[in-house]
């Protein structure tokens, strides 16, 4: 609540006087070492194919990643690419048309409302707009207690418990048990998302775009969060960005994806080392950096470029 520094632009980013702006400008921080695939995935998506509605125009075509267990794979690709869709298909929001999503060494049934109870457990996700992905007429408490009666019938004081460990695991104190969605900020909602999908004790959790919204500073603590939990409950990640920032703070393995296809697909090491297809290289070269001058400076490097072709 208060005004901490003011100044130019150029001040701002390159000489902060204050700690807490020199830890807004320098974002993404986060060391996260590559693991090594392990020899059987436990998510495997292969050759799946979906379209919206009666249109039929395919929106992902011939789709194959795999998951394995604590690990994350980050899905990047530009606004439109079936990132989102891609999670739809998983969690049988949009049933694929064709190929199949394996489980546990089992195929998974295509619609939601097919699946075991066990199976909608299992796999968790968590929204990029937490605004809309909670209900405004329900608190914080009851929010992250429906899972835990749901999935593991608790109730009254063993329910009150566990939503509390919840709680503190993502780092809220009991407090905002009585809280509404309305009454909190933007990261704290991202955060109370994530006690509900943990609530479930799920072994996959899709991320689809969960900082976007944020600033540097929470989103960083938030990617903090998710992989500390990671760790301790050996959840695997199906992130979903564009911020390619993020995927190099997280990612064990990265799958590009560019009108509905896969163009590249491997561990984050491969995937971020060239030669890059030019699609991925486009990419790469996209990502903002807090730097003066550096649109302009894309922007002309990208006109050289292609008067070169
Ligand atoms: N409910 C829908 N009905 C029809 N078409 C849709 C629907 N949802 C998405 N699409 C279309 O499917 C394509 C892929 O959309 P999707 O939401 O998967 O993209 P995305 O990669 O998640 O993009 P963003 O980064 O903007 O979230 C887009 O062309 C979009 O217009
Ligand atoms: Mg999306």
């Amino acid at each position: 609540g208060r005004l901490v520094e003011w100044g130019g632009t150029r001040q701002i980013i390159k000489e902060p006087r204050q700690e807490y702006t020199n830890a807004l400008v320098s974002v993404h921080e986060i060391e996260h070492q590559e693991q090594k695939p392990g020899t059987t995935p436990f998510l495997s998506v292969k050759n799946i194919t979906a379209a919206y509605g009666r249109s039929h125009v395919k929106v992902l075509k011939n789709v194959s990643v795999d998951i394995y267990p604590g690990q994350t794979l980050a899905v990047v690709g530009e606004s439109g690419s079936g990132k989102s869709t891609l999670a739809r298909a998983i969690t049988g929001l949009l049933p694929p048309e064709e190929g199949t999503v394996t489980f546990d060494g089992r195929p998974l049934a295509n619609r939601l409302a097919d699946r075991p109870k066990e199976d909608l457990r299992q796999l968790q996700m968590i929204y990029q707009m937490a605004d809309v992905a909670m209900n405004p007429r329900q608190t914080v408490g009851t929010i992250i207690g429906r899972p835990l009666e749901f999935y593991f019938g608790l109730r009254g004081r063993q329910r009150d418990a566990r939503v509390a460990e919840l709680l503190d695991k993502i780092e809220m104190g009991k407090g905002f048990i009585d809280r509404y969605p309305a009454e909190l900020s933007g990261g704290q909602k991202q955060r109370v998302c994530i006690a509900r999908s943990l609530a479930a004790k799920p072994k996959l959790i899709i991320c689809d775009e969960v900082t976007s919204a944020l600033d540097p500073l929470v989103a960083n603590g938030i990617l903090k969060l998710l992989l500390e939990l990671q760790k301790e409950e050996n959840v695997a990640y199906l992130f979903i960005t564009h911020d390619l920032a993020t995927v190099k703070s997280i990612a064990d393995s990265i799958a590009v994806m560019y009108r509905g296809e896969v163009v590249r697909y491997g561990a984050k090491s491969q995937v971020l080392a060239p030669p890059f297809d030019a699609y991925t290289d486009l990419l790469l070269s996209s990502v903002p950096e807090m730097e003066i001058g550096w649109l302009e400076k894309a922007i002309k490097g990208r006109r050289m470029a292609s008067a070169g072709n």
